[in-house]
């Protein structure tokens, strides 16, 4: 299994502080049977300069392969960012911005206000080549508010990724959007978004075990497979994507 998004790397985002926590971390996402993982620290483009993020980046990689123990662990990784998003975007070389080796790129939105331009910045995306992958997709209010929103994003080829911890909360609305947006198939992958071992703490395995148990073996498969797509650089299959429709007040 892959995770494809979390704050593993040391030092430089809200996520693993120290080598310490950075090699925790990891043995806590070998213990969800995680496999490879790309790391993704946050990267505002409208606060930092993309330059000195990526050579913070570069520094804090080196730092933790060169640490004892990491090369034990035996997990496969690859670079990666979680962007905020900007319109400035459509200006910028996004090349080093998107997983290595691949032309997907995880985005990440303000959880409150959508913000003007999501949709001219994607098709900006996408006509280059990239393919977004939109964070989180569980949280924005202007979604869950009317989710034809995200499937009109899907429907011009972004694709979207759900936090394993919502999945689980099946107490809150944002475990119930993720599940309903997995059962849609407008949401097509399961990451972490680790940040700690005692706060945010990897978490995958019961977020599968959820899914198979809702929705069928064939609905985690087809998560599994999506990730597995994705870190390969492999072409994403088009999903076959129910529109959400207003029915006495509920989205189904
Ligand atoms: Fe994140």
């Amino acid at each position: 299994m892959i995770d494809m998004h979390c704050h593993i790397l040391p030092g430089i985002d809200d996520g693993a502080q120290t080598v310490e926590d950075s090699l925790a971390l990891l043995r806590a996402e070998k213990e969800q049977e995680i496999k490879k993982i790309v790391f993704t620290p946050h990267f505002n483009p409208e606060r930092q300069d993309m330059d000195m993020f990526l050579e913070a980046r570069e520094k804090s990689w080196e730092a933790l392969r060169q640490a004892d123990g990491f090369s034990d662990i035996g997990i496969d990784t690859k670079l990666g960012c979680e962007v905020f998003f900007t319109m400035r975007l459509i200006e910028m070389d996004i090349s080093k911005l998107a997983f290595e080796n691949t032309r997907y790129i995880l985005i990440e939105f303000p959880t409150i206000n959508r913000p003007y331009g999501i949709t001219r910045t994607m098709q900006n995306i996408l006509g280059r080549g990239y393919t977004p992958i939109l964070a989180h997709v569980e949280r924005y209010e202007y979604f869950t508010d009317d989710p034809v929103k995200l499937y009109d994003l899907v429907s011009l080829g972004c694709i979207a990724q759900v936090n394993a911890a919502a999945v689980v909360n099946t107490s809150h609305m944002r475990g119930v959007n993720a599940m309903q947006y997995i059962n849609w198939e407008l949401a097509h992958i399961i990451s972490s978004d680790a940040h700690s071992v005692d706060r945010r703490p990897p978490n995958t395995k019961a977020a599968y075990r959820l899914v198979e148990k809702k929705l069928g073996s064939q609905y985690k498969d087809w998560l599994i497979k999506n990730t597995r797509d994705i870190f390969n650089n492999r072409y994403f299959d088009d999903p076959i994507i129910q529109k959400p429709k207003k029915l006495l007040g509920r989205w189904r």
